[in-house]
């Protein structure tokens, strides 16, 4: 069946992530770290589109980039089915360039840290910076592993959509691999719809990365001055001096 493809059974796992206040808070970050009037965005690793299609129903000219090309055909067939403009381009984040560049980029969930080589966080950056105008605002969600242990914990939830049941599964594994500076995290899905079942495992490697790090690699790199550090999406919600985060919320601005 359709609906038992890995973009609708990974859209409906994580349908309980607030589109609508993320956004809020993004065009709050605006109000508060730019002049720039924004127009135009970029989502990059943008998956299903769930926060791409928020940008756009608010009539942003919104673009997403995302290597997996399942996922793009998903995004885009969710969009047209609710008639939004939304281009969505199928390429790596690491290496891709657009015709125009945009007045802001965006980054959800943790997607930098698929990246599992430090050269490539580097690369991906000098991309996004040239996917930007100048003093144009990239703020990620990211992982890092300050508190590594806040998510060894299993985490099992249900997510439904009509009569489309998932539960999802997510753990990681407590070891990160010393010579790659990865781990692993793993997410098991188990769908249901009427008589039917289906049963998707995930296995993830990804960058074990920690804060000092990220921000030592945008020094590094030179094209971002970060601005602020929040650890959720509320313009409140300050990153702590002292905090030993799972997650950082970042507000970097191109040189
Ligand atoms: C955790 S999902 C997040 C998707 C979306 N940002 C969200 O919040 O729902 C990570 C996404 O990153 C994409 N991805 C992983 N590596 C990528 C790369 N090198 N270039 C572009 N997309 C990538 C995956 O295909 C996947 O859709």
């Amino acid at each position: 069946m359709e609906i038992f493809t890995y973009p609708a059974i990974y859209d409906t796992a994580f349908q309980f992530r607030s589109a609508e206040d993320t956004v809020d808070f993004i065009e709050e970050c605006v109000r508060m770290y730019t002049h720039i009037p924004v127009r135009s965005i970029l989502d990059v690793a943008c998956g299903t589109g769930h926060y791409t299609l928020e940008f756009a129903r608010r009539g942003y000219r919104i673009q997403g980039v995302d290597m997996n090309d399942d996922i793009c055909q998903y995004a885009r067939q969710k969009a047209t089915d609710e008639s939004l403009d939304v281009d969505i381009l199928c390429a790596d984040m690491v290496d891709f360039s657009l015709p125009r560049p945009c007045d802001l980029a965006v980054n959800f969930f943790d997607s930098l840290t698929y990246l599992t080589d430090r050269r490539q966080v580097s690369r991906h950056f000098l991309a996004v910076a040239d996917a930007l105008v100048s003093g144009g605002l990239y703020v990620l969600e990211i992982g890092v592993i300050d508190d590594f242990e806040n998510h060894n914990l299993e985490e099992v939830w249900t997510e439904r959509r009509r009569d489309f049941a998932v539960t999802a599964t997510y753990f990681r594994d407590g070891a990160i691999d010393p010579e790659c500076g990865t781990f692993i995290e793993r997410c098991a899905f188990r769908s249901t719809c009427r008589e039917h079942h289906s049963y998707l495992v995930l296995k993830q490697k990804k960058l074990a990365l920690y804060f000092y790090e990220f921000a030592e690699l945008i020094d590094h790199v030179g094209c971002f001055t970060p601005l602020v550090y929040f650890d959720d999406f509320a313009s409140e919600a300050f990153l702590p001096e002292d905090a030993r985060p799972w997650r950082v919320v970042a507000v970097l601005q191109k040189n």
